[in-house]
C-alpha cells in the first residue's frame, strides 16, 4: 500500500499519516524507512511529536522508548510494544504492508 513519498522524509526525521484510519508513524533513519504505529501504547500521544535518536522513538508525553526496528518498548510507563509494519521503498514510493 503506497503511504508517502520518499522525498517527503529527510533522514533523521518523522511523520505521521493517516490512512484507512489508522495513524502510522514513518521514520527515515540514516535512509532506512521505518513504519509502526503512530499512537504510543500507554496513552493516546502522537509519537511522531516524539523525539527520533537512531532508530528510537521518544514518546512526547511520558518518555518511554520504543525501537522502531522491532517495536520493543524500552522505558516505564508503557508496557506493550509498539506495532511495526514492513516497509518497501519503490523508486520514490513508500510501499507499506499492514496486513
Ligand atoms: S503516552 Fe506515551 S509514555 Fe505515556
Amino acid at each position: 500500500m503506497k503511504i508517502a513519498r520518499r522525498g517527503e522524509l529527510a533522514p533523521g526525521k518523522m511523520k505521521r499519516v493517516d490512512h484507512d484510519g489508522r495513524r502510522l508513524l514513518l521514520a527515515n533513519v540514516d535512509g532506512k524507512i521505518h513504519a509502526a504505529d503512530d499512537t504510543c501504547t500507554h496513552e493516546d500521544a502522537s509519537l511522531s511529536t516524539g523525539s527520533l535518536k537512531g532508530d528510537i522513538v521518544k514518546c512526547p508525553l511520558h518518555g518511554s522508548r520504543f525501537n522502531l526496528c522491532t517495536g520493543q518498548v524500552l522505558d516505564d510507563p508503557a508496557e506493550e510494544n509498539l506495532r511495526t509494519y514492513p516497509v518497501r521503498v519503490d523508486g520514490d514510493d513508500i510501499l507499506v504492508c499492514l496486513d
